[in-house]
């Protein structure tokens, strides 16, 4: 047998990566089933997916018709591994296409809740009931399975939505298995990956701890390694991580640059000096960044002089400490795998991290996270015992309350005003129990006044905009519904609590057109 991909351990699939939107989605559920899995684009050959050794592969769904110019293909040595294939939507259509089947641009597509009829439950359906709900997403229908394949099931508008063939180990299913409103795709997901691939269900976030304390003390050896916290879930738990592993000889640094929410760093400091007595060196730095913000009222400058400063000070409290050979990072799988999006060389997502390290402080990386998503790491993080609060964290940018006030300057007097109503919000939100439902949460402060009147008084106050969104990865986001009753009791806290403030409005934009921060 080929020797295992250095990406990968143990039993795993592939999936292959032909842009669709739901690409991440089937890996992550996967995953669910208790078996590991890697996303690679779909240009990688069948040799390199060969060397990786994996136990089945999945073609994922993509934007492309098969018949248009320049559409990805499939690499016919993929379906010879010796493994079971299972194609999805687009996956399924090139399967059928390549080994003779009939696929024919239909009139109507096929978009949304659909019904599915089975004829015969074959491997792939079993333990599904004849009649079922799925979702579609899909104008290229499979009229015919390739010869040698049953049909299995159809809908309305797709002849043949599932077909499989267990003497060549090939599969496919016009539906989306992954998305929620397909009720038995998890059970689909399943029936591959466990009765046809033959995995064993022995992967779990919580697996990984193990194996990465090990792989760790291997990497670092007997040296020094430091960590920058954020005091976001990802350097949180990638520096829990190697605290069990090599223990006192990882220093953690957290700079306060005096641009994070109320009580925030705090709650990092004792966390991790406290409870879990990991060497910590706490920077008060806010005078140094106030400072470098003074009359900068220009967004990308901000985020520039913070992200220099915060460089300046980590790289000098680095150099305090003796023999530091390595350098922690909580860099995620969602951050290192290529989109398999277009028609011909990998884009590497660009990430958004202003004010994080670069990678050429001269130190060697470790990254324990790299091949875990964002809901696995809460979990990783939840097993160590991180509060919960830590593990929950809302994302928040690296230049923090800076870029939250608007057309103004970063100065003491606003970050001020803008901590308290937003810790109002935070705190109002908790209560109601909608702050893991939201992806983000905060408030603007945007540099105009508006006139008011308490008591018999006019009042020229400050303006506090509220603005809470949900969204998967922040790539899209809709403005969250939040129930009029908590905004009111928002709105009315924040101005009588905070004298600054006169006036609180909501932001009702999505993104696109809009993006989640205002600057
Ligand atoms: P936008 O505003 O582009 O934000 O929709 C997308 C995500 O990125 C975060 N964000 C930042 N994160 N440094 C960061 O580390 C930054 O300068 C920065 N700007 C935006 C934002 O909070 C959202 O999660």
């Amino acid at each position: 047998m080929a020797a295992r991909h250095p990406a990968t351990r143990g039993e795993h699939v592939v999936v292959l990566d032909y842009g669709g939107q739901y690409s991440q989605l089937i890996a992550r559920r996967v995953r669910e089933c208790g078996v590991f899995s890697t996303l690679v684009p779909h240009h990688v050959g069948a040799a390199e997916i060969a060397e990786r050794a994996p136990s089945g592969v999945i073609l994922s769904g993509g934007p492309a018709s098969v018949y248009d110019t320049g559409a990805p293909r499939l690499d016919p040595m993929l379906l010879e591994l010796g493994v079971p294939v299972l194609g999805i939507c687009y996956g399924m259509q090139l399967m059928a296409l390549e080994l003779g089947g009939v696929v024919r641009g239909a009139e109507i597509g096929e978009f949304g809740r659909s019904q599915l009829s089975v004829r015969a439950n074959g491997r792939l359906l079993a333990g599904t009931p004849e009649e079922q709900s799925c979702w579609m997403s899909h104008r290229d229908t499979v009229f015919e399975p390739p010869p040698g394949c049953i049909a299995l099931a159809s809908s309305t508008a797709s002849p043949v939505a599932a077909f499989e063939s267990e003497e060549r180990q090939i599969y496919g299913i016009q539906f989306h298995p992954e998305v929620i409103h397909t009720p038995y795709g998890q059970q689909v997901l399943s029936n591959f990956l466990r009765g046809i691939c033959g995995c064993e269900d022995d992967w779990s976030p919580r697996s990984v701890i193990d194996e990465q304390i090990e792989a760790i003390r291997s990497q670092v050896g007997d040296a020094r390694a430091i960590c920058g916290l954020s005091g976001g879930v990802d350097s949180s738990v990638a520096a829990l991580l190697v605290h069990r592993a090599i223990g006192e000889r990882l220093t953690c640094v957290f700079v306060d640059h005096g641009l994070m929410r109320k009580n925030e760093g705090e709650q990092v400091v004792a966390a991790f000096r406290d409870t879990f007595g990991v060497p910590l060196v706490a920077v008060d730095a806010s005078e140094r960044f106030l400072a470098r913000l003074k009359g900068v009222t220009d967004p990308e400058d901000k985020r520039k002089r913070i992200g220099a400063e915060f460089i300046r000070v980590f790289e000098e409290e680095a150099s305090r400490l003796q023999d530091v050979r390595f350098l922690v990072q909580g860099t995620l799988y969602s951050d290192v795998i290529e989109s398999g999006g277009g028609t011909g060389t990998a884009t590497i997502k660009s990430h958004h991290n202003v004010g994080g390290l670069p990678d050429d402080l001269g130190f060697e990386l470790v990254e324990p996270l790299r091949a875990l998503f964002k809901d696995e790491v809460r979990a990783v993080g939840a097993e160590l015992g991180l509060p919960e609060r830590l593990v929950w964290r809302q994302p928040f940018p690296g230049p923090g309350l800076a870029i939250r006030i608007v057309g103004g300057e970063a100065n003491r007097e606003r970050l001020e005003i803008l901590r308290e109503a937003d810790a109002i919000l935070q705190e109002e939100i908790r209560k109601a129990g909608l702050y893991r439902e939201l992806w983000q949460s905060f408030c603007v402060l945007p540099e105009i006044r508006a006139v008011g009147v308490q008591g018999d008084a006019r009042t020229y106050g400050n303006v506090i905009v509220i603005r809470a969104v949900t969204s998967d990865d922040a790539m899209t986001a809709d403005w969250a519904r939040l129930p009029y009753d908590l905004l009111e009791q928002v709105a009315s806290r924040m101005i009588n609590e905070i004298r600054a403030v006169g006036r609180v409005a909501l932001d009702i934009t999505s993104k696109p057109p809009g993006t989640i921060e205002w600057e």
